[in-house]
């Protein structure tokens, strides 16, 4: 069910996306050491994985964020509703589910008019835009598909934004790519509208590690899930039998890197790319960073960007950060 006040932007078609799988595998594959996004995770299968990981004990992300967006959701309207902002823009909002929270407490502050969704997913998209249409009848919803390293200055202006990126998925960023991210999307916005962001905190290394290699072997799952969209997507043909899972916490760099570690020496042909792709025995390849802030960190960084401080909320064991930064 899609209402007459819904519209859905597509800026990233399958071709589109086929095409850059095809730039980023290429190159990830022939690189050394190999290293492959983390965007490619999400396919219907990947999109799954992840909503489960979000349920796991050891996984304290999502649900420290959730809380932290509970409690502060009436504080966040309030500075929103005396700014004038009527829109609330979503980026990687995969199923729009702690959005909610944010929508309550800008209905309750009579100033939400809008929500505009962006993910790189055009199925989680459309299931989370009939779910949200069904308890808020009254929303404008504009859907984006797109790719915020890539689609941001397409984003729909209506309206005086305030522009969540939640879940720390800045953390999967590379540090000169979140540099890029935060300019653009500065340059994206007006001055006065706000910006809302979830990251990660430096915290404890075995909290973080378990956070990544949980013992029910979700994110294991998850984490392999990448080679089985290179198979489908790239006639790849990876057993994923052969890899294993990897969390490490690199201290220097301040970030969990997820690798997959050739279990044998192997040649593995990617068909659509006329590539083969020689494996050492325990060669690591990178799917993934997941960086943690420092508090003062995340705030020269966002700062640097042209944007001011307004509030900044952690939870009691400082393992997540919400914060609320407004265009200068
Ligand atoms: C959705 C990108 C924030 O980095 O914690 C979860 C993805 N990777 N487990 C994260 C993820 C492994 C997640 N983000």
């Amino acid at each position: 069910m899609t209402a007459s006040h819904t519209v859905l932007d597509v800026h990233l078609t399958d071709a589109d996306a086929e095409a850059a799988l095809r730039w980023d595998a290429w190159v990830g594959l022939t690189a050394r050491p190999k290293q492959l996004p983390p965007k490619w995770f999400y396919d219907a299968r990947g999109s799954e994985l992840f909503e489960q990981i979000t349920e796991l004990p050891e996984y304290y992300p999502t649900r420290t964020e959730r809380a932290l967006l509970h409690e502060h959701a009436p504080e966040i309207a309030a500075v929103a509703a005396a700014a004038g902002v009527d829109t609330l823009v979503e980026l990687g909002s995969g199923s729009s589910e702690k959005t909610r929270l944010l929508l309550d407490a800008l209905s309750a502050a009579g100033t939400c008019r809008r929500y505009v969704p962006q993910d790189v997913s055009e199925s989680a998209l459309r299931g989370a835009v009939d779910a949200l249409l069904d308890d808020y009848p009254d929303l404008a919803v504009h859907g984006v598909v797109g790719d915020f390293t890539r689609h941001l200055g397409l984003l729909p202006a209506e309206g005086r934004r305030l522009v969540a990126f939640l879940g720390g998925t800045i953390g999967n960023l590379q540090p000169a790519e979140r540099a890029a991210f935060l300019v653009v999307a500065r340059a994206a916005m007006r001055p006065g509208e706000y910006l809302l962001l979830g990251a990660g905190l430096v915290t404890d290394p075995a909290v973080l590690v378990a956070a990544y290699d949980d013992a029910a072997g979700v994110t294991a799952e998850f984490n392999r899930n990448v080679l089985a969209v290179l198979n489908r997507q790239l006639g790849a043909e990876f057993d994923l039998d052969d890899f294993d899972h990897v969390a490490h916490w690199d201290a220097d760099n301040e970030w969990i890197e997820m690798r997959l570690r050739a279990r044998r020496l192997m040649t593995v042909r990617v068909r659509e790319l006329e590539l083969e792709v020689p494996f050492a025995a325990g060669e690591e390849m990178r799917t993934e960073i997941s960086a943690k802030f420092r508090p003062e960190g995340l705030r020269a960084e966002v700062t640097a960007a042209g944007f001011e401080p307004v509030r900044f909320w952690t939870d009691p064991d400082d393992r997540f950060a919400l914060s609320l930064w407004k265009a200068a």
